[in-house]
């Protein structure tokens, strides 16, 4: 007889609190069953509140956010941007969809973000060609700020809007600030595996009030106020349902208690496991704290005796989701006509790299058995080799 499989462990699967139900049943109740309601409104005010920034707007998706982000920047066909190729394909076809071209810029190692030092030198080869990129958009990828230390003021000094794709990183920090809140304006996604979910969603936040209203407009069809329906520009459908609102501000209550969940499993599994050869984790930058939305370790097979894709299917076999890094846009077939900044920072990241469960509910016993599954990837290694 087959001994029963084990409880599947995902990667990072949603986490209510409890109160999200309350909230969702208050939004049905009440018939704000609508892209706009009291609910909309609040989670609007109590993200703002949560990141110390001016305006926010709720809208269907991230990636509808990067549009009109990068739409109201005056991106456009002909265009490029500069854009993190460390990221997960919604960044680019949020470019794509403007018309414009996105030139894919490594990442650093401290970081594993856009690379200060490669943007610096492609802003300063671009100015002295006569050019200048329509945007810069740079990606807080796993749960890590890029170093707006170094890339703010460079995007400032070479007059290029900075649109922030922080959709993996709500609730981070770099200096004293929060991720999402450098540049022109900031993404943050509320997608189903996202540290805060609504199953989905996206929030844009920024401090400057018209560029809010403006982007609210587009979201909503570009409705002119009128008592008929009166349009002078194409709009969008991309406002968040007051139904799902609901179930963030329920979420977005608890981004605390998330952040410091996903933060004691990285702990955790570096304590289980770095003591065997080849593996390190992703650093944290020192100009800030990471949320650890997903645990991230490279794997070294030289070292190692195995590689990442022997890990991931044993633990496949045992029923543990994990994944890959992201494979960097430069590397993606549907972008070869693009053109790429620097060396291969991110290729080996995605060649090495490897992403474990990392749900914010978690127990010591699902840790315990995802760190010893990685351990017999080692051992099955180690008996094939002798
Ligand atoms: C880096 C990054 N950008 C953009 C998105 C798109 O967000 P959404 O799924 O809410 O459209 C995601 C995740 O889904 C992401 O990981």
């Amino acid at each position: 007889m087959n001994a029963p499989s084990p409880e599947r462990i995902l990667l990072s699967p949603p986490h209510m609190s409890g109160g999200e139900r309350e909230l969702l049943l208050d939004a049905f109740d009440s018939n704000w069953i609508a892209p706009l309601g009291p609910h909309v409104d609040a989670l609007e005010r109590e993200v703002c509140e949560r990141v110390g920034t001016e305006a926010a707007v709720a809208l269907a998706t991230g990636t509808a956010a990067l549009h009109l982000a990068l739409l109201t920047h005056g991106v456009g066909p002909g265009d490029e941007v500069l854009c993190s190729t460390l990221t997960f394909a919604a960044t680019a076809n949020a470019i794509r969809y403007c018309g414009a071209k996105p030139v894919f810029v490594d990442s650093d190692l401290a970081s594993w973000n856009m690379d200060p030092d490669l943007l610096e030198a492609e802003l300063k080869r671009m100015a002295a060609a006569g050019a200048r990129p329509a945007a810069v958009l740079t990606v807080d990828a796993f749960g890590q700020c890029a170093d707006y230390e170094r890339i703010e003021p460079l995007c400032e000094r070479f007059a290029t809007p900075l649109i922030v794709d922080a959709a993996e990183s709500l609730g981070a920090t770099c200096g004293d600030r929060h991720a999402g809140t450098q540049g022109r304006c900031g993404v943050y996604s509320l997608n189903g595996n996202k540290i805060i979910t609504a199953s989905g969603g996206g929030v844009l936040v920024t401090s400057d009030p018209g560029l809010a209203e403006r982007i609210r407009h587009l979201a909503t069809q570009a409705k002119l106020p009128a008592p008929h329906y009166e349009h002078e520009e194409i709009g969008f459908n991309y406002r968040m349902s007051n139904l799902l609102a609901a179930v963030a501000r329920g979420q977005l209550a608890v981004l605390d208690e998330r952040v410091a969940a996903r933060r004691a499993n990285f702990d955790s599994y570096r304590r289980a496991l770095s003591d065997l050869p080849g593996v390190s984790f992703m650093p944290e930058a020192p100009y800030g704290a990471s949320t650890r939305w997903l645990t991230c370790m490279q794997i070294d097979p030289a070292a190692a005796g195995v590689d990442q894709t022997a890990v991931r299917e044993t633990l496949a076999r045992q029923s543990i989701e994990s994944r890959p890094l992201w494979k960097p846009m430069h590397l993606q077939p549907v972008h070869q006509d693009c053109r790429r900044v620097g060396g291969r920072v991110s290729q080996t990241l995605f060649e090495t790299g490897l992403c474990l469960p990392s749900g914010s509910a978690l127990t010591d016993r699902q840790l315990d058995r995802v760190a010893k599954a990685v351990r017999d990837a080692f051992s099955l290694a180690g008996h094939r080799a002798a």
